[in-house]
């Protein structure tokens, strides 16, 4: 019982702190989508460059069939020399992904209001169809506390029947929070 209430209190102040303010903010640089099944096409709106496009996702993900596995990249000079940080997501289904990480991107990119990307919902299989970005900034509140600055990479590769399908690769740029 005592180990309960420990974990409950615990989970609720790691809850609390993780919305935050960050010390940092991100915006978008690039997003480079190869590939056929998950599309991203999107462009960067203004000087914030806030996301805006559609994501097609050309077949029915199953949990089956569809998988994907993530890296994350840190290049604090900008010289382009790229390391490989601790940030990642082992292969694993593209539903179970969804539901695992979509935390990170839920306040960028949320449901019914910027987006009709239904991972919110944590469907499975994921429907095909053609989704809507509009004009998302990304929101840090459910990242972690401490994060490189300068230029960051995830690059997530997507497969079926453990063949490549197509990669998503996205770089931001994390600064100082200006007030
Ligand atoms: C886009 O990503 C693919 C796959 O990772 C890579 O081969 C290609 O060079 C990238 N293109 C650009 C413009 O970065
Ligand atoms: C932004 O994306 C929406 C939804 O895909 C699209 O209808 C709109 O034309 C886009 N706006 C710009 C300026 O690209
Ligand atoms: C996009 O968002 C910015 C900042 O939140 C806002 O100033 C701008 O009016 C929005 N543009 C559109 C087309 O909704």
């Amino acid at each position: 019982m005592q180990m309960i209430k420990l974990y409950v209190l615990l989970t609720l102040i790691a809850e609390t702190c993780m919305s935050l303010p960050k010390s940092y903010q991100a915006r978008f640089v690039s997003w480079n989508s190869t590939g056929s099944v998950v599309d991203f096409r999107v462009r960067f709106l203004g000087r914030e460059r806030r996301l805006n496009g559609s994501l097609v996702i050309s077949e029915d993900l199953d949990s089956k069939r569809f998988t994907v596995s993530a890296e994350s990249y840190s290049d604090v000079s900008g010289g382009g020399d790229y390391k490989l940080m601790p940030f990642s997501m082992p292969h694993q289904s593209v539903c179970q992904a969804a539901k695992n990480f979509w935390i990170y991107f839920r306040a960028t990119l949320k449901y019914g209001v910027n987006t009709d990307i239904p991972f919110e919902l944590k469907p499975c299989p994921i429907p095909n169809g053609n989704y809507y970005m509009k004009n998302a900034s990304i929101e840090t509140d459910d990242w972690p506390y401490i994060m490189p600055r300068g230029f960051f990479k995830g690059v997530a590769t997507f497969k079926k029947d453990d063949i490549v399908v197509g990669t998503q690769e996205v770089v931001i740029f994390i600064e100082d929070r200006t007030p």
